[in-house]
């Protein structure tokens, strides 16, 4: 006899719910309506194919239609999300955690894809198109991210949406990812500039406010992520690539903004990332300065 128990809450519209199947417990994620079927499908395909080390992902049961909307069944994982979760972990639990997701991340399974360059500028020049009166800032930031290069953006498998909301810790200690993402790139280094939309510009926390505990913790998790970004060969283009493509990733929201908080919210992330991008940049020329010298 199958039992429902609870609705399980997300953003995305679609109907996740806890069912009870004689002895076993699963999740199924329904989607909100046809129109979304397609992009529950493309997660539903991307989290069955997802086969990494370290980091898991709910095993996939089955998948259906309920009156013409797509659903699919996965194992229930008992867990809470890291965005929750941080704000009492302990320092050094969380460090393992960090370097546990990092370590995850499919590095070795990078490609160099020779037309990254004419995907970035198409992305780029759609999003320029559909952003009207666009102030200095946003400006600034179309230059900028036009005359970036974007060949050190590898391709290889990831996530597609990596916030804290869609990493679980469960009770036995391991990572959880949850609700894939099918994107214009598909690169880990990608899926590290959605953490840093968490880590640096908090932004699965904006309509929660500052707290002390859980602000330390999101320093320390960046400060730990980027030392580590920074050891891999070419890391500090790496790390400054992050921070173009979390430029990027906020202004793709403008378009969606809806209430005037968010929006204040939102440039303070922009100008924020745009100061960074500055410094690492200045920094990585004083050193080439100082190597020709
Ligand atoms: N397999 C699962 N096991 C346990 N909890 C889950 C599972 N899938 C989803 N959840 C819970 O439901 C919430 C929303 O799921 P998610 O797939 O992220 O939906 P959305 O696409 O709406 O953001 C998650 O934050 C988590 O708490
Ligand atoms: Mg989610």
């Amino acid at each position: 006899m199958l039992k429902f128990i609870k609705n399980l809450n997300g953003h995305s519209g679609c109907e996740i719910s806890l069912f009870k199947d004689e002895n076993k417990f699963f999740v199924r994620k329904k989607s909100s309506s046809k129109e979304y079927n397609l992009r529950l499908k493309k997660q539903f395909i991307k989290q069955s194919k997802y086969d990494l080390k370290i980091a898991k992902t709910p095993k996939i049961y089955g998948y259906g239609y309920d009156k013409d909307l797509f659903f699919f069944d996965m194992e229930y994982v008992q867990s809470i999300a890291f965005c929750e979760y941080i704000n009492t972990i302990k320092i050094t639990e969380l460090v393992d955690y960090i370097k546990m997701l990092f370590k995850s991340l499919p590095i070795n399974k990078s490609i160099k894809n020779q037309y990254v360059n004419n995907i970035f500028r198409q992305k780029i020049s759609n999003l320029n198109k559909i952003i009207f009166n666009k102030n200095t800032t946003i400006k600034y930031v179309f230059e900028l991210l036009n005359k970036t290069d974007w060949n050190g953006v590898l391709q290889s498998p990831s996530h597609g949406d990596l916030t804290l909301e869609n990493i679980m810790i469960s009770t036995d200690n391991k990572l959880y990812l949850i609700d894939f993402l099918d994107t214009f790139f598909s690169s880990w280094i990608i899926d590290l500039a959605k953490i840093f939309q968490d880590l640096e510009i908090k932004w699965s926390f904006r309509n929660i406010g500052p707290d002390t505990n859980r602000d330390l913790r999101l320093l320390i998790a960046k400060e730990t992520i980027s030392e580590m970004i920074k050891s891999l060969p070419d890391g500090e283009n790496i790390l400054l690539l992050i921070y173009k493509i979390l430029l990027l990733n906020l202004v793709r929201i403008i378009p969606y903004l809806k209430d005037k908080k968010t929006e204040i919210f939102l440039y303070s992330g922009i100008e924020n990332t745009i100061n960074i991008i500055k410094n690492m940049e200045a920094k990585n020329e004083n050193s080439y300065y100082s190597m020709c010298r």
